[in-house]
């Protein structure tokens, strides 16, 4: 009965990092998937979530119960203060646990399309491919805005303004809130604030997507800002949090979702909305990496440690970010002083597609098509290998 079924596409994204694994060469080099590597190219586990795995495996009151729809409450509180600090109540903010920065998307944008219809959703230009696919499958209507002049290697800020200005009345806007994915441009707080006051001008609903909460600037407090003043500035805010890559927690699919209130009675009748759309979409989310992320952030040694590991992780991706461009200026004539502006996890390279295949094809190196490096794969050992591939597909 299947013969119809058509075979899909490879994932843009995980379908190259399928093909890494897959690839013998032993020079292979997988600047593919955001997500950290360390000095030796390998996964780290921050030495703060394995003991807070400790933690949790010595306490006998610990147990593989189901968690609520909404997760367990007192991580959603932890993740809340982590991104929006001590001064908003969290009478105000009708959070929800959910698998990770996608899932927190995937509940949101059902959620806006029951309750705010009729309104389009605004991505930048470019964004995390998923965004595109996610929205749409929520039944939004997904438009795009200006965000970034490839002329220029920068943020095109008066396109983007003119996109936000024009856009209906009452749209819903999707926001970085630091690390822009793909492009490593965040805009400065001086340019974030124009952002924010058109958005309240318009009427619109800010939709930050914050899956890098620590990784732009080392210290996830000053990361959090955009969203912050936003809140301050009383725009409407949906914000869709991930654990996945400041603490590590990459397949524990941990995030969480939560939308700024008025008042503690809305706070209630939004939840109960949330839970909705969660329980056909999957019952309630997994409870170990929740687990860990609240036994860190209660506990303030462990959270002090963390800040400090999450900072490292930060300061290994500068560094190779510095000496992949210090590599590419002794031998290239071209400017790549754009990858050192940029900021997070990926260097946006401005190589073509050809280029991309032929850094695939003929140097055994993985990344998206769209000229994206993912910086934490760069180590050492590989950085100078990567930056003579560069040269050889750009200027040979
Ligand atoms: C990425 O952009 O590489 C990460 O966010 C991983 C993913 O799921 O795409």
């Amino acid at each position: 009965i299947w013969e119809d079924v058509p075979m899909a596409k490879p994932d843009a994204i995980l379908g190259i990092a399928k093909e890494y694994q897959q690839c013998t060469n032993p020079r292979k080099v997988n600047v593919c998937v955001g997500a950290y590597r360390d000095e030796n190219g390998k996964p780290w586990v921050l030495p703060s979530v394995r003991q807070a795995e400790r933690i949790l495996w010595e306490d006998e009151t610990q147990t593989k119960e189901y968690l609520p729809i909404d997760g367990d409450r007192e991580f959603v509180q932890c993740a809340m203060r982590f991104a929006y600090g001590p001064d908003v109540p969290l009478e105000h903010l009708a959070g929800v646990q959910t698998l990770s920065g996608t899932g927190a998307c995937r509940v949101g944008g059902t959620f806006l399309a029951a309750f705010w219809p009729n309104h389009p959703i605004y991505c930048p230009n470019p964004t995390w491919g998923n965004h595109i696919t996610i929205f749409k499958e929520c039944g939004l209507d997904v438009r795009r805005y200006r965000y970034y002049d490839r002329a220029n290697n920068g943020l095109d800020l008066s396109g983007m303004l003119r996109d936000l200005q024009k856009a209906p009345r009452g749209s819903i806007i999707l926001l970085h809130a630091c690390a822009h994915n793909p492009t490593g441009c965040d805009p400065t707080i001086h340019e974030w604030k124009q952002i924010i006051s058109m958005i309240g001008q318009r009427d619109h609903v800010a939709f930050f997507d914050c899956a890098y909460q620590g990784f732009a600037s080392g210290d996830a407090e000053a990361d959090a800002a955009p969203f912050r003043y936003a809140v301050s500035q009383r725009v409407p805010i949906v914000l869709a949090q991930s654990f996945a890559k400041n603490f590590g927690l990459y397949g524990e699919r941990c995030g969480s979702l939560s939308v700024v209130c008025g008042d503690a009675e809305q706070k209630e009748r939004i939840l109960s909305e949330l839970r909705l759309v969660i329980r056909p979409m999957y019952s309630s989310p997994p409870r170990h990496g929740s687990s860990i992320v609240k036994t860190i952030l209660k506990d303030e040694q462990l959270t002090k440690q963390y800040y400090e590991e999450c900072a490292s992780m930060a300061r290994r991706i500068q560094r190779m970010r510095t000496k992949l461009v210090e590599c590419l200026s002794t031998m290239s004539k071209h400017d790549w002083s754009h990858i050192k502006r940029q900021i997070g996890m990926f260097a946006f390279t401005g190589l073509t597609p050809d280029m991309c295949h032929q850094l695939t094809n003929e140097y055994y190196i993985f990344l998206t098509t769209n000229g994206r490096i993912s910086i934490a794969g760069l180590n050492d050992s590989n950085v100078e290998y990567v930056a003579n591939a560069i040269h050889a597909v750009t200027d040979g």
